[in-house]
C-alpha cells in the first residue's frame, strides 16, 4: 500500500479551507475519499460551515466527521490587527485552536497540523532553524508562540509548520504578490521596505511539502518555506520579471521610514535543512512563478491581476 492509499483511508478535516493555504489543500485533495473542508465567513460550495470560536459547532462537526487528522490554517493572521487588538486577536487565533484541540480529544482526533511563523523571532540573525531561540517582537508572533505551546501541551500528535511570506493565486487577492502585480499593471509606483528579509514560499509547494510530512507520519516542528533569502524589493522585482511588468516602478526605503503599526523583524526567514534532509525539495521563486503561470491557465477560480 502506498503512503497516498494509507492517507485516503483516514478522515482529514481542513479547517479554514477558504483561505490562501487551506484552499490549496482543497485544490490538491478535492473529491478524494475522507477529505473534508470548512469555511467560516467566505462561503464555498462543497465546504462545511465552521466557526471554530463556537465550541458547540466545533463539537457538532467533529462528532459528525470524526477526523483523525486536522489541518488547521484557520487564523486571524492580520499582523497589525493583532497589535492593536491583542485580546480579540488571541481569541481569534489561540481561542479557536483550543476549541479544536478539545474536540479532537473528545472525538478521536490523532494529529493536528498547525501553521506558525518566522515572526516568532526578533529578526537579528535570520534565517532561523527549528532550534533557534524565539523572541517575538509583535503580538502576532507572541500569540503564535502561545498556539505552539498549547499544541505541545495537548498531548496530541502534531506537525507545527513554521512558514513565511506565502504567495500564489488566491481568491481573496490579499497576498503580497497581488499588491505587486496590481500596482505595476496599473502603472502605479510601489515603495517597499528594502531591509525586511525572509524566505518566501509558493502556496502550492507549501501544501505539497506539508502533505509529504503528514504522509511520512512526522511529528514536531518543521520549517517549510522557499530556499531564496531576499528582501521585499528583491522579491517584488522577481515578481515583476516573472509577469513582464515594469520594475522601474518599484523603489525601496527602510522599514523605520514607514508608519508601522506592529514592529517587524528585519533579518527573518527560516532554514529548511530539516525538510531538505527528508528529500523534500522546495521551489525557488523563479520556478514557482513559471508554475503559477501554467496553473492559472488551467484554473479560472482565480482572477486576473490588475
Ligand atoms: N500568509 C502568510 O504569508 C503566512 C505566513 C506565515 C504564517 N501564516 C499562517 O498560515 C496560516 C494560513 O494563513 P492564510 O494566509 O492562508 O490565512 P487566510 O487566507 O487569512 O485564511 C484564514 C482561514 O481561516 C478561516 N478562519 C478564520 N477564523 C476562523 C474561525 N473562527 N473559525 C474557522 N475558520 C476561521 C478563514 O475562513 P473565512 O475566510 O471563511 O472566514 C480562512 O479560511 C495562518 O495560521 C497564518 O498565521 C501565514
Amino acid at each position: 500500500m502506498s503512503n497516498e492509499d494509507e492517507c485516503e483511508i483516514m478522515n482529514y478535516l481542513v479547517i479554514g479551507a477558504s483561505g490562501l493555504v487551506g484552499y490549496e489543500f482543497y485544490r490538491q485533495k478535492k473529491g478524494k475519499k475522507g477529505w473534508h473542508f470548512t469555511y467560516n465567513t467566505n462561503k464555498m460550495d462543497d465546504f462545511v460551515h465552521l466557526d471554530a470560536g463556537d465550541q458547540a459547532e466545533v463539537d457538532a462537526v467533529f462528532s459528525e466527521i470524526k477526523p483523525e487528522v486536522v489541518i488547521f490554517p484557520a487564523a486571524m493572521p492580520n499582523v497589525n490587527k493583532c497589535e492593536t487588538e491583542p485580546k480579540i486577536a488571541e481569541e481569534l487565533n489561540l481561542g479557536i485552536l483550543r476549541n479544536v484541540l478539545e474536540a479532537m480529544k473528545k472525538h478521536g482526533g490523532k494529529k493536528i497540523v498547525f501553521f506558525s511563523t518566522d515572526y516568532l523571532f526578533d529578526g537579528e540573525d535570520g534565517p532561523y532553524s527549528e532550534e533557534a531561540k524565539v523572541n517575538p517582537l509583535n503580538e502576532y508572533g507572541r500569540i503564535k508562540l502561545k498556539c505552539e505551546e498549547a499544541i505541545k501541551q495537548s498531548g496530541l500528535g502534531h506537525i507545527i509548520i513554521r512558514t513565511t511570506g506565502i504567495f500564489g493565486w488566491e481568491k481573496n487577492r490579499k497576498n503580497f504578490l497581488y499588491r505587486v502585480l496590481d500596482n505595476l499593471s496599473q502603472g502605479k509606483q510601489l515603495e517597499l521596505p528594502d531591509d525586511q528579509y525572509a524566505t518566501p514560499v509558493y502556496v502550492k509547494d507549501l501544501a505539497s511539502a506539508t502533505m509529504k510530512l503528514i504522509e511520512m507520519n512526522k511529528n514536531g516542528i518543521y520549517n517549510v518555506c522557499g530556499p531564496d533569502f531576499l528582501n521585499r524589493v528583491e522579491l517584488a522585482n522577481l515578481f515583476a520579471d516573472g509577469f513582464d511588468l515594469d520594475k522601474t516602478l518599484i523603489s525601496g526605503k527602510k522599514t523605520s521610514e514607514f508608519q508601522n503599526v506592529a514592529p517587524r523583524p528585519l533579518r527573518c526567514g527560516l532554514k529548511i535543512d530539516k525538510v531538505t534532509a527528508l528529500g523534500i525539495r522546495m521551489m525557488r521563486i523563479k520556478e514557482a512563478l513559471v508554475d503559477m503561470k501554467k496553473n492559472k491557465e488551467k484554473d479560472d477560480a482565480y482572477p486576473e491581476p490588475g
